[in-house]
């Protein structure tokens, strides 16, 4: 019998490539550039399931140009990438990659937070510039990390994993969440509760760990910056459209806030000149990319895809309702 068709949108890593090619006939994207529209559009005419990137929209024209296809499995957890109702009302699974991620992002958000405190970034290219004139004591002086207070906001996996690594440098950790989080979980992770605007007030540092939804984009702008204090550092390495990047700008130059930790940007790959500082840390998007990490995303995307070709039911299925039968 024929193996059902697949299209990926990305070579993948060869774990991800041996669960695939054993159920299924796949066509891989091979390029190291992302494909363009049309390709992917030309490409996923004949297939039943397609593995995407979030830099891949998922929404009715993609549907449309793909009537044999049975899912979409977002190799990421974020999926504002993929128009879910869109895909419900044609009967396509959507599935991401939950879970995996969540230590390396948390690594990463900390990593951004440590870099932007202790101003790495301009102590690395004065190290390297062959202008650094030897030890002074007001060089590049940052601000100190342990003992302050993060703000936490968005309270799930990757904002809790935020939290435990907090504990070995003596910091007080609150968090905003729409959800408040149960006692115990508080408790065992020595976090406490605030709302947005308490948070925003008493925080030396805002981690942002919220998905994009209608109600998070655009969160973070003038009124909130404004509600900060003017020594704190803004991290984010959830999604670029929760802070409003003028805005963000316009806080960063004014001194309104004072520095910024940016993995994520409004209008990936572009990124607004105005965040081009020194008072601000700059990464493409990299938060989960460690190998072992991307290597189980795209495990996962892999795993999704062949469970529903094969009739059972995907481990992250989104849209549960779109299952026939
Ligand atoms: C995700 O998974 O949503 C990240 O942004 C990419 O790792």
């Amino acid at each position: 019998m024929a193996k059902p068709k697949v299209f990926a949108t990305h070579r993948l890593f060869e774990p991800a490539r041996k669960i695939l090619q054993e159920h299924c006939e796949v066509e891989y994207w091979e390029k190291p550039e992302r494909p363009p529209r049309e390709e992917v559009l030309r490409r996923v005419k004949d297939k039943e399931a397609l593995v995407c990137l979030l830099t891949e929209k998922v929404n009715d024209e993609l549907l449309l140009a793909a009537p044999k296809l049975k899912i979409a499995a977002n190799v990421a957890v974020g999926f504002d990438n993929i128009d879910v109702a869109a895909c419900t009302r044609r009967g396509v699974v959507a599935t991401n990659t939950p879970g995996v991620l969540d230590e390396t992002t948390a690594d990463f958000a900390w990593t951004l937070l440590m870099a932007v405190a202790r101003r790495l970034l301009e102590g690395d290219a004065l190290a390297r510039s062959g202008n650094w004139k030897g030890w002074d004591l007001d060089q590049l002086v940052g601000t100190d990390v342990w003992g302050k207070t993060l703000g936490i906001v968005g309270f799930g996996r990757i904002g809790r994993a935020m939290a435990r690594r907090a504990t070995g440098f003596q910091m007080k950790v609150i968090y905003t969440d729409a959800v408040r989080a149960a006692a115990n979980v508080e408790k065992g992770l020595g976090a406490e509760y605030r709302d947005m605007n308490t948070l925003l007030a008493e925080s030396d540092f805002v981690s942002v760990h919220t998905p994009l939804l209608p109600e998070t984009r655009g969160l973070f702008n003038v009124e909130k910056f404004g509600r900060m204090k003017r020594t704190a550092y803004l991290i984010n390495t959830s999604r670029g459209p929760v802070i409003n990047e003028n805005d963000l700008v316009a806080a960063l130059e004014s001194g309104r806030i004072a520095g910024a930790a940016l993995d994520v940007f409004e209008k990936e790959p572009a990124i607004h000149p105005g965040l081009r500082r020194a008072n601000v840390v700059l990464a493409p998007h990299i938060a989960s990319a460690s190998l072992e990490t991307r290597t189980k995303m795209a495990c996962m995307a892999a795993e999704n895809v062949v469970a529903l070709l094969q009739g059972r039911r995907p481990a992250n299925i989104l849209n549960p309702e779109a299952l026939k039968g």
